[in-house]
């Protein structure tokens, strides 16, 4: 097993490990460790099943239900049921009229996953099956160097706030089935957590944005609220602070979902582009 750095942030490739069988202890504590440590690792050359790819995320944790799951089977697994409850598609490949997965072919504007929800996801998995000759790279930022960058003053605000994250919209714009679409962020649904949150493994304090689009800061007027809320993403959501992975099949990406946010850059629409996502159950934020 070995290790190596790619972003000066966040990220890193891991070589000698082979996802697609039962891992050793030690093989599922480096892994661990690594996903803490840079925030997102890099497995290239995998060649794994929707059932292999659950297994593997399975060993790191109980494994979450896919946010679009709607308890039909359908999208990855085909009739199997329980694949489809666990194994995301995100794709912009469209079968007999309907698309196979979520997210088209547009930019993902930075998010972390489903953190309009009390208890968001601990860890992600992501695995290329058919990727775009160009475009379509996956970028990723640590909040940990977020929150340590602040400027003191900043922080020490930051940290006695909360911040509503908003369920309307997904990071591709799309509305989310079943709500109700209000831009007004004082009255859309989601969840509140600290602005400042503690890592439930690392116990390291973050600074937990979740997505830009309506959010807002309990208890300030709403244009205080979008003022602060301006700089925190300006400080935060900068190039010169990202990592972007550049997709080959059979590249597994795993990220720690709490510590880092996430973006994709938009790709041609006459272009396949096929991934297959697990996640695994967190737990509530402090
Ligand atoms: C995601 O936002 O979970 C998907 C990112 C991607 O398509 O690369």
């Amino acid at each position: 097993m070995r290790v190596e750095p790619l972003g000066e942030f966040v990220g890193a490739d891991i070589d000698g490990i082979d996802l697609s069988r039962p891992l050793r202890e030690e093989e599922v504590d480096f892994l661990r460790y690594a996903v803490s440590r840079y925030g997102v690792v890099r497995l290239r050359g995998q060649q794994l099943t929707d059932r292999q790819l659950m297994a593997m995320s399975g060993q790191f944790g109980a494994l979450d239900v896919s946010p679009g799951y709607a308890g039909s089977g359908g999208a990855a697994g085909g009739e199997d049921d329980e694949v489809a409850k666990f194994v995301a598609v995100i794709s912009n490949v469209v079968e007999n009229g309907k698309p196979i997965g979520g997210l088209g072919d547009g930019e993902a504007v930075w998010h972390a996953d489903m953190t309009y929800i009390a208890s968001p996801p601990a860890m992600c998995a992501l695995y290329a099956l058919e990727v775009p000759p160009s475009g379509g790279r996956t970028g990723f930022l640590s909040l940990y160097h977020a929150f340590d960058t602040l400027p003191p003053a900043l922080r020490e605000r930051a940290a006695r706030l909360q911040l509503k994250h908003d369920a309307t919209y997904n990071s591709a714009g799309e509305v989310r089935r079943g709500v109700v679409v209000s831009d007004d962020p004082r009255h859309t649904p989601g969840w509140v957590h600290p602005l400042v949150a503690t890592h439930p493994r690392s116990g390291r304090k973050l600074l937990l944005l979740g997505r830009r689009r309506n959010a807002s800061i309990v208890g300030l007027p709403l244009d205080e609220s979008e003022e602060l809320l301006d700089r925190l993403w300006e400080h935060t959501a900068r190039d010169d602070a990202s990592w972007h992975q550049t997709w080959e099949v059979g590249d597994v990406i795993m990220w720690d979902n709490v510590a880092t946010m996430h973006r994709r850059d938009s790709f041609p629409s006459d272009t396949r582009r096929v991934m297959h996502r697990t996640q695994i159950l967190g737990s509530a934020l402090a």
